[in-house]
């Protein structure tokens, strides 16, 4: 496997408007973030992926832009972000954007032109369809709500959504669409930004002639548009560009299965893509979607991130997270929020010893967890009160029920402000904050676990700092075993004559441990473990509540 930068990468990601406000208006801002720059780096990463900072209506929060090639005025200016970009580079970070071309804003130019008429230079930047006598186009549902169409007076005619309303889908068919989009990754690849995190990329292309929707359960239409016909050429041109550039690019893609993951970012020539963000591992505590809740599996999460380490590896390369700020927080999904710490400890030891390129969300890092609001008018994002729409409709819940839903699956628990200290806001903000801070900041924040050398925020620096360089880690070959337990996640990276044996208990009750017969532990180092004493019985031990252990072998000798 070639050596490349974004290999031995750490990647840390910036969700603006919750990460530091500089200028007490209650939203987080670029200056926010320059501020923070120093706690950044101690971190250890090496890498910002900033989620969209670009001008938005804040539809979708930044994921509905509406001009390409500036900052969003509620975060500042192109000169902060040029700022961050050479303060980051001076400390050897490399600085990501968020891309989303799928759509924009119906906010932006090229949509309010695209409206006017059928005939001027922009009407073809979007997907317009007349309707089928009264009915829409065709019967394709949006994620975020209702029909996927949505008519315009204008032009008697519909244009088609796939997510919000304010989110116009473009027209990638269209060869001027596609040089925009060149024309924007160069304008940020000029000024120095070294990559991109392309967003739902593999939605761009949609079938020909917008077919119907297969109807079970619901007509999504997804399969018309998850994969479409000339998603690989589009790719395929996006890619000749970014290798003009030293940059990299991870795709987001919903639903992409290993397979097709394999085919993207195989090495060579073809390679469309460095690394996909898988779905499948966020879904071991639901069904498809976070709202269709399940209790939490162990053996579908070990499937689906021992699938996607097995199949890529020797070909492409791996996504590794546990959190974003499309999911609820990891500790309450997968972990404990009694033991905070210790399952934190254990989860960030669970992939961050994967094979892969890892991201980590602001907050994570300290333990943040879920928040239960008090009011659906507290919650602010379109898929939440899509969600309220559905269940408070079809499934009549009341407000309390669907309140206590909310807290456990809602990607705004993911978006509270980030806690740094334990004064008013968690020092987050001297103004009043856009969004309730957790209540648990006095407990959970950076400065209090900047003092503490067993915090959380401290092991996941250890750890972060241990792959760093480290080729077993870096490259070496994942093997899972114990596949079948519930309760134990084991696995083995090995590489020459080195061995790393991670060992995760994702249960309170105690669990008998014993080692793989190839193993030995008496002979092995303990290089990360969650509680102080680390007893072994036999060839094996007892587990403490969510403990981890991560045994270091070196052979032959
Ligand atoms: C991606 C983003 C998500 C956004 C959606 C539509 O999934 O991560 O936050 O809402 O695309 O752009
Ligand atoms: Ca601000």
């Amino acid at each position: 496997m070639e050596k490349k930068w974004y290999r031995t990468m750490s990647v840390y990601q910036i969700w603006t408007r919750s990460f530091c406000d500089s200028n007490g208006d209650g939203i987080g801002d670029l200056p926010g973030v320059l501020s923070k720059l120093d706690y950044i780096e101690s971190l250890g990463v090496n890498g910002i992926w900033f989620s969209p900072i670009y001008p938005t209506p804040n539809a979708d929060y930044g994921y509905d832009i509406s001009d390409y090639m500036n900052i969003n005025p509620e975060f500042g200016t192109l000169e902060d972000f040029k700022k961050i970009l050479d303060e980051a580079h001076k400390r050897g970070m490399k600085v990501f954007m968020d891309l989303v071309i799928n759509h924009t804003s119906d906010e932006h130019e090229w949509f309010k032109e695209s409206s006017k008429s059928a005939d001027n230079p922009y009407s073809d930047y979007y997907i317009w369809r007349k309707g089928r006598g009264k009915k829409k186009p065709n019967n394709w549902l949006s994620v975020f709500e209702g029909s996927a169409w949505e008519y315009n007076k204008n032009r008697d005619e519909y244009y088609l959504h796939v997510f919000a309303k304010k989110q116009p889908d473009l027209n990638m068919d269209n060869p001027k669409v596609r040089d925009e989009v060149k024309k924007i990754m160069r304008f940020w690849l000029d000024m120095g930004v070294d990559g991109f995190r392309e967003d739902v990329i593999t939605f761009i292309s949609k079938a020909e002639g917008l077919p119907n929707g297969f109807p079970l359960p619901v007509a999504t239409g997804v399969e018309h548009y998850k994969h479409g016909p000339h998603l690989e050429e589009y790719l395929r041109e996006f890619r000749d560009v970014q290798n003009e550039y030293d940059c990299f690019a991870v795709g987001e893609g919903p639903m992409t299965s290993v397979k097709d993951a394999v085919k993207f970012c195989t090495e060579g020539k073809d390679k469309l893509l460095d690394m996909m963000i898988s779905f499948d591992h966020m879904n071991a505590d639901c069904f498809m979607a976070d709202w269709v809740k399940t209790p939490f599996n162990l053996r579908k999460l070990k499937s689906a991130m021992s699938t996607w380490q097995n199949e890529m590896y020797g070909k492409g390369w791996n996504c590794l997270y546990i959190e974003n700020h499309d999911h609820a927080r990891v500790i309450d999904r997968y972990g404990s929020p009694k033991y905070r710490r210790e399952s934190g400890k254990m989860l960030a030891a669970m992939y961050l010893l994967q094979w892969g390129t890892p991201f980590i969300y602001q907050g994570q890092e300290i333990g943040m967890g879920n928040i239960r609001l008090d009011r659906v008018g507290d919650y602010k994002d379109v898929l939440t009160f899509n969600n309220y729409r559905l269940f408070s409709k079809l499934l009549h819940y009341s407000d309390e029920k669907f309140l206590d839903l909310a807290a456990k699956v809602s990607r705004e628990n993911a978006r509270t402000p980030v806690q740094w200290n334990s004064e008013k806001n968690a020092g987050f903000t001297t103004g009043e904050p856009w969004f309730k801070v957790n209540e648990n900041y006095r407990e959970i924040n950076v400065e209090a676990q900047e003092n503490d050398p067993d915090s959380l925020l401290n092991f996941y620096r250890k750890l972060i700092a241990y792959r760093r360089g480290n080729d077993l880690v870096v490259y070496g070959k994942y093997k899972e075993y114990y596949h079948s337990s519930s309760d134990l996640y084991v696995y083995e990276r090995k590489r020459k004559n080195e061995r790393l044996l991670v060992i995760c208990s994702f249960r309170e009750k105690p669990v008998k441990f014993k080692a793989p017969v190839n193993y030995d532990l008496s002979r092995g180092e303990v290089v990360f473990s969650n509680y102080k004493d680390c007893p072994i019985d036999g060839n094996g031990f007892v587990t403490k509540p969510y403990e981890v252990r991560v045994y270091h072998f070196m052979d032959n000798n």
